[in-house]
């Protein structure tokens, strides 16, 4: 059975508009650590109470909701898009107008967007231009990290005026990109070196770029040239070889890294060993809604515009067990966070490449349809429980991005980011009804369980009964604080790992209050799948992707329910990175590009 929320003082209402005062009933939270059922009234933006309808007198002139048989969530964070970023020679189509109204029609309240300056350009301009594109139209809150695209003192220089003076924390590297973004390992050093003395916390894209600028030659040379080339110059040990390069550098001088989009098995494995031998502390991981929805078989596609729709970087693995793999990575604590890198190109632009792949502009969608995908292969599926979706959509990133819990959480004080959770409606995914500017759905005919059938972006509703209702402009810019405590807590010792927790616990517990954790069998709604994620694991039904992480969501839900008898596990690391990070020989039968019949 759940903690029920402590006894609170009956809070009188004072009338003003049905606008900015908001009543919910009869619904069930659902934290990242724990669910309950409770009502919650809004005001001015802000969660005012959450607790029993009995301890709270509403008057008129409260706009009231019934929540009953729903899920009350916190509203999603996307700590990765990309809106109107121009790449490829072209501009995104997803502009911070079209991106934000996509992401609140999904569930998504807050977006992690990226400043990447030109080379050479000061980081300061970059910030000013990019913050005069987004405030106007941003339709929900949003934040920036920035990308580190080339290296010198002022830049060093110019991270301090971030950090200090314009509200970044976190700063993104490439490894990948030659000749535009990509940074060498000197360069990384003392990039990481330069985060770590700022207290921000590192990101990298992590594909070894002298390696695809060799392959694409290879391939080109080879003709091939259609979108089926994008993987084979960038297969999973080139993604793989480069996580494991990041977090050993930033090992080396002490940095907090997180990896953004980890798209393949051998990738997150490498992950997951990073987080094990370091003891957790200061790696962090986080997958796409690409790559849990979808696959890289697409880039087989008869048709050029099909296959080049998906194309992004990393790619999608051509092998179809992939998505599962690496839902169970999030669900293991492996991966701590889903995003979408929401970067959206039509035909026409995606055309550009055509003859050519390396010219065939990078991104996807994914901003509107992430919660849908990971509930659906996640929850729906018996993989996470519905704590665990809000950690891996929501929670955990506002905890290493600073943002909690003023986002990621319901609680009194917690901005109203709210979103009502129909776990057992569904939907199709189309292009024909989405909210993107763009033409394409790589999640076209999916069907989802799991509908945001009410959002609520700081208290304002913004979707309801299937209509989408957004301001312009009303979004605000959020200042991601320095020294995030649960990436620095750890990371300085001042919170400790006792024995073999993983998870940091005794945080949680400091940072929660010290409320208690609760036994998720006991949650009172309807769920859509019939064992709780911890028995299901216990039955063998799921294959573990590393030992020793069992119990391992930050929560430590499973571990509330079970104890593994990890003999029994049947899987192994190495396994699994051999059979899916070594392909040294490619066959591709009929590419849409040419046929080659294998090489280097
Ligand atoms: O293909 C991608 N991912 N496009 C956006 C830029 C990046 O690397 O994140
Ligand atoms: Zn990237
Ligand atoms: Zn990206």
């Amino acid at each position: 059975m759940s903690t029920s929320p402590k006894p609170v003082k009956k809070v009188p209402i004072h009338l003003q508009s049905a606008q900015n005062r908001v009543y919910i009933k009869n619904g069930q939270i659902v934290n990242h650590d724990r669910t309950f059922k409770a009502d919650i009234y809004i005001e001015d933006g802000t969660i005012k109470f959450v607790g029993s309808s009995s301890d709270i007198v509403i008057p008129g002139g409260v706009r009231v909701i019934d929540a009953g048989g729903r899920l009350i969530i916190p509203g999603g964070i996307d700590p990765h898009t990309h809106m109107q970023l121009k790449f490829g020679g072209t501009v995104a189509v997803d502009d911070f107008y079209h991106g934000t109204k996509a992401a609140i029609a999904g569930g998504t309240t807050t977006i992690i967007d990226f400043v990447l300056p030109d080379k050479g350009e000061s980081l300061v301009e970059a910030y000013d231009k990019w913050r005069a594109w987004a405030d106007p139209k941003v339709c929900c809150d949003y934040a920036f990290h920035v990308g580190i695209t080339w290296w010198s003192k002022s830049v060093a220089d110019e991270m301090r005026i971030m950090c200090e003076e314009l509200g970044i924390n976190s700063f993104k590297m490439f490894m990948a990109y030659k000749g535009l973004y990509q940074l060498n390992d000197t360069e990384l050093l003392d990039a990481f070196e330069r985060i770590r003395s700022l207290g921000g916390v590192a990101q990298v894209h992590a594909e070894n770029g002298d390696v695809i600028a060799k392959n694409v030659g290879k391939l080109l040379a080879a003709g091939i040239t259609g979108p089926e080339g994008h993987e084979l110059s960038r297969q999973e040990e080139v993604e793989a070889e480069a996580v494991n390069r990041a977090c050993i550098l930033a090992h080396q001088v002490d940095c907090p890294l997180y990896v953004v989009h980890v798209m393949s098995k051998s990738a997150g494995i490498e992950l997951a060993r990073a987080r094990k031998r370091y003891r957790n502390r200061g790696i962090f991981g986080e997958t796409l809604a690409a790559a849990l929805g979808t696959d890289g078989t697409h880039y087989q596609h008869e048709c050029f515009h099909h296959a080049a729709a998906h194309i992004l970087s990393p790619p999608l693995r051509p092998d179809s067990t992939t998505p599962e793999f690496m839902m169970k990575l999030l669900a293991n604590d492996d991966l701590q966070t889903t995003g979408s890198d929401n970067c959206t190109f039509n035909k026409d632009q995606k055309s550009l490449g055509k003859g050519d792949f390396t010219k065939i502009p990078n991104g996807v969608n994914g901003v509107e349809d992430r919660m849908s995908v990971v509930w659906e292969k996640g929850v729906h599926a018996g993989l996470l429980d519905p704590c665990r979706f809000v950690a891996v959509t929501s929670t955990n990133a506002a905890k290493i991005f600073n943002l909690y819990p003023q986002k990621g959480r319901i609680a009194v004080g917690s901005d109203a980011d709210i979103v009502i959770w129909n776990p057992n409606a569904t939907r199709t995914i189309s292009k024909d009804t989405h909210h993107h500017a763009c033409d394409f759905n790589i999640f076209e005919g999916m069907t989802c369980h799991g509908v945001p059938e009410m959002v609520l972006v700081r208290g304002r509703i913004c979707v309801e009964n299937g209509v989408v209702r957004v301001a312009e402009g009303y979004g605000r810019f959020l200042n991601t604080p320095i020294r995030p405590p649960y990436v620095y807590d750890v990371l300085e010792g001042k919170v400790s790992l006792k024995g073999d927790d993983r998870n940091g616990e005794d945080h949680e517990e400091q940072l929660n209050g010290g409320l208690k954790k609760v036994n998720l069998a006991a949650l009172e709604i309807e769920i859509p799948y019939q064992e709780p994620i911890s028995r299901a694991l216990m039955a063998g039904n799921v294959a573990m992707p590393s030992e020793g992480s069992l119990a391992s969501t930050p929560s430590g839900r499973a571990r509330v329910e079970s104890t593994r008898n990890q003999q029994e596990s049947t899987f192994s690391i190495s396994e699994e990175l051999d059979k899916s990070g070594n392909r040294a020989c490619i066959k591709v039968r009929n590419p849409p590009g040419g046929k080659s019949s294998g090489f280097w």
